[in-house]
């Protein structure tokens, strides 16, 4: 009887615990933020996780296997593409989304290579219950789902836009749902409406533009795997839309209030600590003593502020000397000459500073868990975007009332000190980010004939009747000529 129950107990065990595959193979921290916050939450759940990270954690519970692709910082190295000097000089670009898909490719094909990926794969014993991916500017990780044949769910780390929603319903209607990275919000003028149709159609040229790279990558990387397995591979066009679900980090508190579909669930802020942990003795005696309050400051992870240049780190230094607030500056390098009120540590338990009730500014890149954690914490921002949907992201706090936005150019370090007593002098950005959202639709405030692009339909028309009738006119008036010639 009571081995009876055991089994029973086992076997209930046994189904409720699912071993899960995490695909979150990107060599950038913010990313494995992200993945850890899979990680906690699934192994908290009782799921046996494995996880093909480039950052291994040095000491994972027990039911956290990884699968090391920590080469992939030697493949496509984020960190040495994301220097400050170059993006000042826009010697290179990463809003140029052909780029940075070139580069999502090269990294998924890298960690296709890998020997640890491949030994995973190709072993037969090796199974899995779910797949989940994360999508950035590729598709290629959906071949896990095919290889294992379980199913997949995508993870996306921003708000929803064409390219991922496309992939589990439909894009969403460009009349009046900004892009991911466009810098308008509805209701939009005809302009405003027809650029984002055309960006639409653009995301669509990239995908098809990419396919026989993407396709090669895919056949060659999962190919022997399935055939190993005795399995025959369905192509990359169908694994693709073959998600069950999308997870998204995403919400309208921050982002755009938008219809969703059904399998597509925000789960923004599930990385965020259900607690917070205390600071580091100095860092806790540091924030108890500001008496004006503390600005913190942090670039973010992909960003090294060593590659600063030289000139606006002194200017920076210089404007940070004449203000009374303790500015904490996340910075992998200890300045020489540091002013009293100026604190420099290379480490930062961000999401624990934020919650230290004397933290009245965050200076950010405006990455989405940044100012996720702001709205969590209730701390007004200044992004300094610079890449992705950083300038998206800056421009809603600036619009929700919660920041300001300061350019990345020769006059930031005054730029930035006009911007901070601008927030630390106005209670209403403070007031803002603890109020926060509206979920009101923009589809109510746009007629029906715009969402259909007829009039943009008409201008087309319009345009095109005009050239065929000026082409007409002209080649009358040509004959005309070339008749009077003759009759001469
Ligand atoms: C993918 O990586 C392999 C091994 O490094 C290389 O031989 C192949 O050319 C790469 N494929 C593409 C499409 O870049
Ligand atoms: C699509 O997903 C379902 C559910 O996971 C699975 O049964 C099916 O085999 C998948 N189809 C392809 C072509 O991968």
């Amino acid at each position: 009887m009571l081995a009876r129950a055991l089994v029973l107990c086992c076997a209930v065990c046994a189904s409720a615990a699912l071993r899960v595959l995490l695909v979150f193979p990107l060599p950038g921290a913010s990313h494995a933020i992200l993945a850890e916050g899979f990680v906690t939450h699934l192994i908290r759940a009782g799921h046996q996780v494995t996880i093909i990270t480039p950052i291994p954690s040095k000491n994972p519970s027990p039911n956290l296997r990884q699968v090391d692709v920590s080469a992939n910082f030697q493949v496509s190295p984020l960190a040495d593409v994301i220097q400050l000097e170059k993006i000042m000089t826009k010697e290179i670009d990463l809003t140029d989304l052909d780029f940075v898909k070139s580069m999502m490719n090269q990294i998924a094909n890298a960690t296709l290579s890998n020997p640890n990926v491949k030994r995973l794969m190709e072993d037969p014993r090796e199974r899995f219950d779910v797949v989940i991916a994360e999508w950035l500017y590729t598709e290629l990780y959906a071949g896990f789902a095919s290889v294992f044949d379980c199913p997949l769910i995508w993870s996306s780390s921003m708000d929803p836009h064409a390219m991922v929603l496309w992939l589990i319903d439909e894009a969403p209607n460009p009349a009046y749902v900004a892009d991911h990275l466009s810098d308008v919000h509805p209701p939009f003028d005809f302009w405003q409406r027809a650029k984002e149709l055309w960006t639409v159609l653009r995301w669509m040229k990239l995908e098809w533009s990419a396919r026989s790279v993407e396709d090669a990558i895919y056949n060659a990387g999962y190919g022997p795997a399935a055939a190993k397995r005795g399995l025959a591979l369905a192509p990359l066009s169908v694994v693709k839309y073959n998600a069950s679900l999308m997870l998204g980090n995403s919400h309208v508190s921050i982002g755009q209030p938008m219809r969703l579909p059904g399998n597509y669930k925000q789960i923004l802020g599930y990385h965020v600590a259900d607690k917070v942990q205390p600071l580091p003795v100095n860092l806790q005696k540091i924030m108890d003593e500001a008496k004006h309050g503390v600005i913190y400051f942090s670039m973010g992870s992909m960003l090294k502020s060593k590659t600063f240049p030289d000139v606006l780190k002194k200017e920076l230094l210089q404007m940070f000397s004449g203000l009374k607030q303790t500015v904490l500056w996340k910075f992998e390098e200890t300045p020489r000459k540091l002013p009293k009120n100026v604190h420099v540590v290379k480490w930062a338990p961000q999401q624990d500073i934020l919650a230290h009730p004397n933290c009245v500014l965050f200076i950010t890149h405006g990455g989405l868990l940044s100012l996720t954690e702001t709205i969590h914490f209730g701390v007004p921002i200044i992004g300094i975007p610079m890449y992705g949907d950083q300038f998206l992201n800056t421009n809603r706090a600036v619009r929700k009332g919660f920041g300001k936005k300061v350019d990345l150019d020769w006059d930031f370090a005054k730029n930035l000190k006009a911007a901070i007593e601008e927030i630390l002098g106005n209670p209403s950005y403070k007031e803002k980010v603890k109020e926060v959202p509206h979920l009101r639709s923009p589809a109510l405030h746009v007629p029906f004939y715009q969402k259909m692009y007829v009039d943009l339909a008409a201008v087309v028309v319009l345009a095109f009747l005009a050239v065929v009738k000026t082409i007409n006119f002209a080649l009358k008036f040509w004959n005309r000529g070339g008749v009077k010639e003759k009759q001469r």
